[in-house]
């Protein structure tokens, strides 16, 4: 398979990363969670007990060239993992806290602009398959591939809920609908960017597709595309 840019959009929980990551896997391409970025910014700004949303662009500017995001696989499970200046934060930017306070930053055009040209930067080479929320409409519209992800807002609270229950997060079912609601509606009405499904994308709705299904669908598209 040629080198391709492959943008994967869509709600909070509706299985991007899982997808992503699987198709990634499957045609030797790198993988890059975009939301993992947003969180470890969101993440460093309350390690420093500050409110990014009440800081300057220029103190946000200042804030960010204090941030230096990487990823690397883990030894064992070679899963990416994220780490925030060095160090792995991958728990930690998944937690209730982050999860809570992490759209908020999202929305701030100076942290979107300092996202943007890193993403751009991750993706230059191509052979890349990227999730997030503007990726087919901003960070690479340009993309050879661009699909748009959808589930039914009760099966994605179910899958989140059974996602943090695995991981021994206590948090009900009504907290995690709430938070996803939240998140939607500050992803999709925001005014830097927000989530809105590109004209060219595939939408696929997995509210009723199991992992394998979801892979051959793309595998699918790719052959009739590139074959
Ligand atoms: O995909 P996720 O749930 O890890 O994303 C975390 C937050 O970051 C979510 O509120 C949406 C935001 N985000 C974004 O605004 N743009 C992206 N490209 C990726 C995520």
């Amino acid at each position: 398979m040629e080198p391709i840019i492959i943008a994967i959009d869509g709600f909070s929980s509706c299985g991007k990363s899982t997808l992503a990551k699987a198709l990634a896997k499957r045609l030797g391409f790198a993988y890059l969670d975009t939301g993992a970025m947003y969180r470890a910014v969101t993440l460093y700004g309350i390690q420093k007990g500050v409110e990014v949303a009440n800081l300057n662009d220029q103190e946000i500017s200042k804030l960010l060239n204090e941030v230096e995001i990487t990823f690397k696989p883990d030894p064992i499970t070679a899963e990416n993992i994220t780490y925030l200046n060095g160090k792995p934060v991958e728990k930690e930017i998944r937690g209730k806290a982050v999860s809570n306070a992490v759209s908020e930053v999202a929305q701030l055009k100076e942290i979107r602009k300092r996202m943007l040209q890193l993403q751009r930067e991750a993706g230059k080479n191509k052979g890349i398959v990227v999730d997030g929320r503007d990726i087919g409409t901003k960070v690479f519209p340009q993309a050879e591939l661009k699909l748009f992800m959808t589930a039914s807002p009760e099966i994605r609270a179910e899958r989140r809920y059974q996602e943090l229950q695995k991981k021994g997060q206590q948090i009900s079912l009504e907290e995690v609908e709430e938070n996803l609601k939240k998140r939607d509606h500050q992803d999709t009405h925001r005014e830097e960017n927000p989530l809105v499904k590109a004209k060219d994308a595939i939408e696929l709705d997995n509210s009723h597709l199991d992992q394998d299904e979801q892979l051959n669908f793309v595998l699918r598209l790719l052959q009739e595309k590139f074959a």
